[in-house]
């Protein structure tokens, strides 16, 4: 299974998402992640989703921020998109209709058909990190129990 997780920025809730699943799922398993927009190419994930993963015994050194390309359509299984606005230009970003069916919205594995977004943590305080970690590690366990 290879997986590619979305943002915006792809250094806030993507990488939490990427840290998280890399922590529960099987090791031959490829987990990846990438902004929809290029703002934050080759930084490191936020302090803030840095300290949240690192409360909880995950990693995220290895981390380089970087923007989605239509490649990864090909290349991953399954892009999820934290909220419907990743969603929208991933789909517009899709080659094709087989690409366009690999995008889903994270947090319908934990609230299915919900639609529910992973609210964007940027300009808040690090509480707002703390809940997009709970919300990303629910949906990931979701996801795991039926794969
Ligand atoms: P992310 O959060 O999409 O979860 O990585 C953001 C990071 C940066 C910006 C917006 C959202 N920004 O405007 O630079």
């Amino acid at each position: 299974m290879k997986i590619l997780m979305v943002c915006l920025g792809n250094i806030c809730r993507s990488p939490l998402a990427q840290g998280i699943m890399e922590h529960y799922a099987p090791e031959d398993w490829v987990i990846d992640s990438a902004g929809t927009s290029g703002w934050h190419s080759d930084e490191r994930p936020d302090t803030r989703s840095i300290l949240t993963a690192k409360e909880h015994g995950i990693t995220l050194d290895h981390q380089r921020s970087r923007q989605v390309t239509v490649e990864d359509f090909e290349v991953f299984d399954i892009l999820f998109a934290m909220d419907s606005a990743n969603y929208s230009n991933l789909i517009q970003l899709a080659p094709s209709d087989a690409a366009k069916q690999k995008v889903r919205l994270i947090l319908n594995e934990s609230y299915p058909g919900e639609n529910k977004a992973v609210p964007d943590p940027y300009t808040g305080g690090q509480e707002g990190f703390t809940h997009v970690y709970e919300l990303l590690d629910e949906a990931i366990q979701s996801f795991l129990k039926t794969h």
